[in-house]
């Protein structure tokens, strides 16, 4: 018995020593077969132009050219393959033992054959690019086996066949290319509500395009026989052309527009004579600071008196070494930095030269103890992406938050002022705009925005996502400022011109912002990193457009380069990653709520795509550092 015991104690230890060996062993061999079946593939083709890299002695996912890893570094999800003059047919049972491949792009090679049927192995195809091959033959007839796939670029081959039926259970898709092929027969019915690029040109289509498939401008479908082609354009509200729609729906009138300006002008009359009456106080060394000026009827010393309500104090977080109390903040000289939704933001200069700050709250609709919550909310969010209150004051008359100074301008100001602008294109601008550095504000931005929403059980919405609450952190990546507020402030004013763009259309109907909409918003501040232009833009002058309302026109028309800011197109290679975050964007900006992803979820995909652009300059740099050393 007692031997017994201890033999099966022993056999359970061996066998859990065993298991864990095991699965090292078997970790490992995953990658040796993801790393045999790409030199398979490499040894079976013949390639023209430049040798691969691919050295069996070095670490596939570090240095094998166009290979990227997931993060575990345990599996391939990535083969880019583009321009390597390779021809011939794709080997069989090759890239398809790369089970976990998520991108591939094999596009403008010499490829020839037919679709490799084996790739229904990659179930987590996401990304497919076999443009400008020589492929030909019919494509496999379902398609539904590779659920995740969003982009499909087929265009410049020979393939023909009919459209299979199948590409209309693909719901993440968002892009198909099928141009200039062979293709016969009839438009399938290809009800996806997320399609926003579809390109059918120049092939022998015929029949009716049908209804779902209306909404893209006719280009699309040119090259067809257009005698055999019916693109019906009879009594649908949907075969308005996109970009009409948008002029109709997004345009202000003029009046309103003028409405607009006069009100811009009168609030920055309002500022200006605010700043002069600062000025004139501050010759008292008294501002003050939460002070009624424009009624203009408390004397300074009052207001600090009556501010001083023994129940009513600055409360600080814990952590902050601030050494001031209310007396010390309302002394302080004070500059307006910017008027918000929920307030005026001051900057405060301190006797003792510490400058800090101040939010003015204006329009709080809730109770003390309410208000005290959401601030407590709000301060405990420590994270490197988020600003951070550092407190807060209550009374009856005034709410104020204090927040440490920030000295960079906000992503709104970089992005769109004139004079940032022209700085930039100067070159004399401390912070480039570069594509990397936008990736790093979006991926900031997201992880702060995240953040927030696990706040609370999982329930704090910021309320207020736009580029004018977007700072740069020491790090240059994002940050968000201006969170929690929405829930606490009266029913939202009416849209200023500004935070119009970034609203979602369910917050401009029920007034309740969720966190879907921060997403929303957030998809916002997306576009307008790729695009260059402000949520709300004019055209001619007198129209105003909201950007993603252009964003979708624009694609559906005419494809994406033009969407794109052209000081992102001098860099190169960027192309697929600026398409992957278009796709990103998009997906944030749906009309329906709950089809929008979460943020954690946005969060992992801008880090994919900062990731895969990460290990591809990695690979490239020994190139270039080869190269330079030829030339000395
Ligand atoms: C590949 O990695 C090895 C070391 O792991 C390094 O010595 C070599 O320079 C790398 N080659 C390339 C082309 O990246
Ligand atoms: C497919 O992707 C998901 C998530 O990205 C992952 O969990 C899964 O293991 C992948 N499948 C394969 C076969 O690698
Ligand atoms: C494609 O195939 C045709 C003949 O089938 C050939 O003439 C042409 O050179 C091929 N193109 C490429 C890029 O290999
Ligand atoms: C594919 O291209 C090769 C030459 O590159 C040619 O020999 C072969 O016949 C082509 N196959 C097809 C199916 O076109
Ligand atoms: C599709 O992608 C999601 C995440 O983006 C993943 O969880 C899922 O496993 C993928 N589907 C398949 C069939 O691999
Ligand atoms: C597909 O490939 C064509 C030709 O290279 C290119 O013009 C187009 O932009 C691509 N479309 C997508 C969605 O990648
Ligand atoms: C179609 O593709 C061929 C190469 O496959 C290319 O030479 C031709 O210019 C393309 N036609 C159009 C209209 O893009
Ligand atoms: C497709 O092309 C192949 C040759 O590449 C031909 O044999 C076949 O008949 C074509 N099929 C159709 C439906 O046109
Ligand atoms: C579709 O593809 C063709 C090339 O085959 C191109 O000439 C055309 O501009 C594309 N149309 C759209 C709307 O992108
Ligand atoms: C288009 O189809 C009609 C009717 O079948 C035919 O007469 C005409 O030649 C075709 N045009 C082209 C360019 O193929
Ligand atoms: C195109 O549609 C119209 C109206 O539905 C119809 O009268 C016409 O015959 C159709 N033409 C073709 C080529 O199918």
């Amino acid at each position: 018995m007692k031997t017994l015991q201890v033999f099966s104690l022993h056999f359970l230890v061996g066998s859990l020593f065993l298991l864990s060996q095991m699965q090292g062993i078997f970790a490992e061999n995953i990658l040796e077969n993801d790393k045999q079946a790409l030199l398979d593939f490499a040894n079976k083709l013949h390639h023209l132009r430049r040798p691969l890299n691919w050295d069996e002695n070095y670490p596939v996912c570090k240095n094998w050219t166009g290979i990227t890893c997931s993060e575990d570094g345990k599996r391939v999800i990535s083969v880019r393959l583009p321009g390597l003059g390779f021809h011939g047919p794709v080997p069989e049972n090759t890239l398809s033992r790369l089970s976990a491949l998520q991108i591939l792009s094999l596009r403008s090679n010499g490829l020839n054959g037919t679709f490799p049927l084996d790739f229904g192995n990659l179930k987590n195809l996401t990304f497919l690019y076999l443009q400008h091959n020589n492929f030909s033959g019919p494509l496999p007839l379902d398609f539904s086996v590779w659920k995740n796939l969003t982009i499909v670029n087929l265009s410049d081959n020979g393939f023909n066949g009919t459209i299979p039926r199948s590409f209309s259970s693909l719901t993440q898709l968002i892009a198909l290319n099928l141009a200039n092929n062979s293709f016969s027969g009839e438009i399938p019915d290809l009800d996806l509500p997320n399609l926003q690029l579809l390109n059918l040109s120049h092939n022998s289509l015929i029949g009716t395009v049908p209804k779902s498939l209306q909404r893209f401008p006719k280009s699309v479908f040119l090259g067809n026989n257009e005698s055999l082609l019916n693109y019906t354009i009879t009594n649908s509200p949907i075969v308005l052309a996109p970009r009409e729609r948008a002029k109709n729906v997004g345009k202000l009138s003029g009046r309103a527009l003028l409405g607009i300006i006069i009100a811009g002008s009168v609030l920055g009359l309002i500022g200006f004579g605010f700043m002069l009456l600062v000025c004139l106080l501050r010759k008292k060394t008294v501002y003050n600071f939460p002070g009624k000026l424009e009624k203009g009827n408390l004397s300074p010393e009052k207001a600090i008196s009556r501010s001083q309500d023994a129940s009513n104090k600055l409360v600080f977080f814990e952590g902050c070494n601030y050494a001031f109390d209310l007396e010390d903040l309302l002394r302080a000289s004070a500059e307006v930095l910017g008027k918000g939704t929920f307030g005026t933001a001051y900057r405060a200069i301190m006797e003792d030269a510490t400058m800090v700050v101040v939010k003015r709250l204006k329009d709080v609709n809730v109770g003390k103890k309410e208000f005290e919550q959401q601030m407590n909310l709000i301060g405990n969010i420590k994270h490197e992406n988020v600003i951070e209150l550092r407190a807060y004051y209550y009374s009856k008359d005034e709410k104020l938050m204090v927040y440490d100074y920030y000295r960079e301008g906000s992503l709104a100001s970089m992005l769109h002022d004139f004079l940032s602008n022209l700085a930039r294109k100067r070159g004399d601008d401390r912070t480039p705009l570069d594509w990397e550095i936008r990736l790093n504000i979006a991926l900031g931005a997201a992880k702060g925005i995240a953040r927030i929403h696990t706040e609370n059980g999982g329930k704090l919405v910021h309320g207020n996502v736009k580029s004018s609450n977007i700072f740069l952190n020491s790090r240059h990546f994002g940050y968000v400022s201006d969170l929690g507020l929405s829930t606490i402030m009266s029913a939202l004013s009416p849209p200023i011109a500004r935070a119009a763009g970034y609203r979602a259309p369910e917050v401009t109907d029920t007034r309740k912002a969720l966190q879907q909409s921060d997403v929303y918003s957030f998809g916002v501040i997306l576009l307008e990193l790729l695009t260059g232009k402000s949520p709300v833009h004019t055209i001619n002058g007198d129209e105003i457009v909201h950007l993603v309302r252009w964003v979708h026109s624009v694609v559906r028309e005419e494809w994406t380069a033009e969407v794109f800011d052209v000081e992102l197109l001098r860099y190169p290679n960027i192309e697929e990653e600026l398409v992957e975050m278009l796709q990103i964007a998009l997906a944030c900006v749906v009309r329906m709520p709950d089809q929008r992803p979460k943020m954690s979820e946005v969060v992992k995909m801008i880090e994919n795509v900062r990731n895969r652009r990460f290990q591809r300059l990695c690979l490239h740099r020994p190139v270039i550092e080869t190269l330079s050393l030829h030339k000395y």
